[in-house]
């Protein structure tokens, strides 16, 4: 959808799709000598030659998007310290990192949903993520409101196998994660009931 509002000094705010631009003071002028008895009619020149330079704009906001393999590393940063979470029984703070490695997956495919095989076909991640999400990450907050060790460290380890599938179907057989040794973050203590401050 593509508005536009003539301002008080002849600036003009063209609104399309939720997105605002200024200053496109050219494009109302041009639009107004080509129509002059539809008062902020926009000619459809005009009107093509600012979806394009929208085009433009979110092509580059797309560009300017990190990459997989970043959301990936802060994944890796989650679901590390949710081992360690686990370990020490620290419930609360397991269900944090599983809500932060769960929505790190789905940014990931809201990112790019696609990845591109050497086969020069598109494969479609999003079906991946929700079949994790609808199986072992449920299996892992079952296991966090049981508050049950062993389910918990289960869990986590069909989690591992379900990773590493992805990474062999996007042809990086070579991304192998394991249960980590140490947690990530060197700040958050992941034991339950520490004292505060130490
Ligand atoms: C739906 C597919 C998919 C799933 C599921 C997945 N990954 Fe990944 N992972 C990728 C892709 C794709 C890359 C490589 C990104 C690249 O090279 O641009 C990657 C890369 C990585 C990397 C390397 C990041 C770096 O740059 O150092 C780590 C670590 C990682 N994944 C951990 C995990 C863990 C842990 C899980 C499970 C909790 C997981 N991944 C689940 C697709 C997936």
């Amino acid at each position: 959808m593509l508005s536009v509002f003539a301002g008080r000094r002849g600036r003009c705010v063209i609104a399309v799709s939720g997105f605002v631009l200024c200053g496109a003071v050219l494009a109302l002028n041009a639009a107004r000598a080509q129509t002059p008895s539809q008062g902020s009619a926009v000619a459809p020149e005009v009107a093509a030659l600012e979806i394009a330079k929208l085009k433009a704009e979110i092509e580059s906001l797309r560009r300017a998007l990190p990459g997989h393999a970043h959301v990936m590393a802060e994944l890796d940063y989650h679901f590390s310290n949710l081992w360690f979470a686990g370990q020490n029984g620290n419930w609360p703070l397991a269900e944090f990192y599983l809500n932060e490695t769960r929505s790190n997956l789905n940014w990931m495919v809201r990112i790019r949903p696609t990845r591109r095989l050497s086969n020069g076909q598109d494969m479609d991640l999003t079906p991946v993520v929700k079949a994790v999400e609808d199986s072992v990450l449920v299996s892992l907050r079952a296991a966090i409101t049981k508050q049950d060790n062993q389910a918990f460290e289960a869990a986590y380890r069909q989690t591992i196998e379900q990773c590493y599938a992805c990474h062999k179907m996007v042809e990086k057989p070579y991304l192998r994660p394991r249960v980590p040794e140490a947690p990530a973050s060197r700040m958050i203590n992941p034991r339950a009931n520490a004292d505060w401050p130490r």
